[in-house]
């Protein structure tokens, strides 16, 4: 099945042979040293080796490349319609690994800003949402849960929250399970009624699943690296999703706000992507 194809029914794909092998060699070995420096770990997350919004920090230029894939971009524009937005998700992990499978319900972020009656302000001011007309339910409690199918299946004011994540290992899963594993389907279909499927990487192909669909890391340990991103179709639903991927970010890398460099804005505008 083509890439296209297999994501829009089936809410994955892998795409082959997007980066050269030697730089995504390079990009791991930077990793390794990076967090080697328990200063770059995340303190608010009791020092786990992760870097949140890696993009935007200079030691991570590097890393600028994963937006000048044409290949990639070109996918992806073409997933979300024709325009696409970044998500203003970029992070970067080792041997972080979720083992069970969840959906990346992005808007669910939004709490680590806001109580649940400020959020529900703020949609209402903002966006002219009830909570209800958001999440299909009156209670932020039982939308916030990322083991359910909380996952946006339907239309919100006749708009779709079409979000893809992107992501990248440093290292072969081709050959062992330790990679990505989804349930085929489950963007569309309750969870529980889908086929888990694992997805063989090898170095430098590109891992894209629907947010809404479920996954689960396949292991941990031996330094493995994941890199991954996100991006949108433009539409307001998208805009809540990245303001809520920005309120974690700033929170986790203890900012008073989200800024995003000139230098990687320029990147984007290159290749066409809104931000
Ligand atoms: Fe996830």
């Amino acid at each position: 099945m083509d890439n296209l194809k297999q994501l829009k029914e089936d809410g994955y794909t892998l795409l082959k042979d997007v980066f050269p092998k030697s730089t995504m060699i390079e990009w791991r070995e930077h990793l390794v040293e990076y967090f080697s420096h328990k200063k770059n770990r995340c303190e608010v997350e009791n020092w786990l080796t992760t870097k949140p919004d890696a993009i935007n920090y200079k030691e991570f230029d590097l890393h600028l490349d994963f937006f000048k894939s044409q290949k990639l971009i070109s996918l992806l524009k073409e997933a979300c319609g024709g325009d696409l937005k970044y998500a203003h998700h970029y992070d970067t992990h080792i041997d972080v690994a979720p083992g069970k499978f969840h959906h990346d319900g992005g808007i669910r972020h939004l709490a680590w800003k806001w109580n649940e009656n400020q959020i529900k302000t703020y949609l209402k001011e903002k966006y002219d949402l009830t909570i209800q007309e958001l999440c299909k339910t009156n209670s932020w409690k039982e939308y916030n849960k990322v083991f359910e199918d909380t996952n946006h299946k339907y239309l919100v004011k006749g708009e779709e929250l079409l979000v893809y994540r992107v992501g990248t290992y440093l290292q072969d899963h081709s050959k062992n399970e330790a990679g990505l594993h989804v349930l085929k389907g489950s963007h569309r279909k309750p969870h529980s009624e889908c086929e888990s499927v694992y997805i063989p990487s090898e170095i430098g192909d590109v891992v894209i699943w629907d947010c809404r669909v479920f996954h689960r890391a396949g292991g941990k340990g031996g330094k493995r690296c994941f890199v991954h991103t996100a991006f949108g179709k433009p539409n307001f639903l998208l805009d809540l999703y990245s303001e809520a991927t920005q309120a974690r970010v700033t929170k986790q890398n203890q900012k008073s706000e989200y800024v995003m460099r000139d230098k990687f804005k320029k990147v984007l505008d290159k290749m066409g992507v809104m931000y």
